[in-house]
């Protein structure tokens, strides 16, 4: 399938659950610190709008993205909640868990990994075969093991179903939820609405559209059920070579793409998440499908802003860009006066962060 620039939902809006209230949960946790929301008023006027804001995902809770909102907030739901870590850790151990297995592209399988040596547990973390050393290391270096799966995403989280259905110690802990039987994507998706309830309080004023980057979309429906609830537009922003989110969006169906690579590596998925595909279809307004080039811009445009962004962070603010000054994305620019966009990851990969930024 050939996508276009842009992939229009033509779904009706509806349907949209109310974002998740995590916040005094994740507050409770030690190292807990809202992340900075930047707003950029020099870009701004230079692309002819009122506000762009970014809020800076590259320290959460000592680790360089987002997604430990995610894990966190699941892993102890599917403890059955607890009132702290030692609490989380004594639910574990009653309930005979003792390791935590996902899939990741990186940086959930960091946060999965963190969580899991928190709360004095093992991990397996499976990988693709492209995921870059440093991400890998970053995993190890929380203790986990790190399994490469010579296959893309999808395989590596039937690997991590497969490996935790064996041991009934261990529990799969995956973000993309590939059939609907797993009621941990869904959780995934509610511990991100914390970073969307920091941003409702740091913003000075509402914003009329919200530009989403697209993974498995996880991040993406959290993103979209807290713009439905204010009646802000909630735009995607896919890589073309694992635009999955934007094929289903165009088919009206979750579709699977073999995987062929992309360089926004966070990004790099076959299929959506059945957890979010719903809040997508209903909540989507369309979908930018992004060449890489477009996010390498977009990271030496937030480094030159002091905002340390990797390809997978970059590629929200790479939407934005696309969206007012493409003419492709005219169609899409109505009424975008106040844009947020989400730098959802630091500089995960030093060694082409600094090919790419030449810092
Ligand atoms: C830095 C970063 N941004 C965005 C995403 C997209 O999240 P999702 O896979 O839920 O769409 C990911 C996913 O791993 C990521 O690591």
């Amino acid at each position: 399938m050939t996508l276009g620039r842009i992939v229009t939902n033509s779904t009706a809006l509806a349907d949209v659950p109310a974002p998740a209230d995590t916040l005094a949960f994740h507050a409770a946790l030690p190292g807990y610190a809202a992340s900075p929301l930047h707003e950029l008023p020099t870009l701004a006027a230079e692309l002819g709008l009122d506000a762009v804001y970014v809020k800076d995902e590259s320290s959460r809770f000592g680790l360089p993205a987002f997604k430990f909102l995610g894990a966190s907030w699941a892993i102890a739901r599917m403890l059955g909640g607890g009132a702290d870590l030692d609490d989380l850790a004594r639910r574990a151990w009653t309930l005979g868990v003792r390791r935590l297995t996902t899939a990741t592209d990186g940086n959930h399988g960091r946060a999965v990994a963190h969580m899991a040596r928190l709360l004095g547990l093992e991990a397996t973390i499976y990988v693709p075969a492209t995921c870059a050393p440093a991400r890998m290391e970053a995993i190890a270096g929380e203790g986990a093991d790190v399994v490469t799966v010579a296959a893309g995403y999808d395989a590596a989280v039937r690997a991590s179903i497969a490996d935790a259905a064996a041991d009934p110690s261990a529990r799969a802990a995956n973000d993309a939820d590939l059939d609907g039987t797993s009621p941990f994507g869904e959780w995934v998706i509610e511990g991100y609405g914390t970073l969307f309830a920091e941003a409702a309080a740091q913003l000075d004023a509402p914003v009329d559209v919200l530009v989403l980057q697209l993974g498995v979309g996880a991040f993406a429906a959290a993103g979209v059920r807290w713009a439905v609830a204010g009646g802000v537009r909630a735009i995607g922003s896919e890589p073309r070579g694992a635009a999955c989110i934007a094929a289903s969006l165009h088919a009206g169906v979750p579709v699977t793409l073999a995987t062929s690579h992309t360089t926004m590596a966070c990004l790099d998925a076959e299929s959506p998440s059945a957890a979010g595909w719903s809040t997508l279809k209903h909540g989507m307004e369309a979908v930018i499908v992004l060449e890489d080039a477009e996010s390498d811009e977009a990271m030496r445009g937030l480094a030159a802003l002091g905002i340390e962004s990797g390809e997978s962070g970059a590629a929200g603010f790479a939407g934005l860009v696309a969206l007012i000054t493409d003419p492709s994305c005219a169609s899409l620019r109505r009424q975008a006066r106040r844009v947020l966009v989400i730098s959802t990851e630091g500089a995960t990969d030093p060694r082409r962060y600094a090919e790419v930024v030449g810092r």
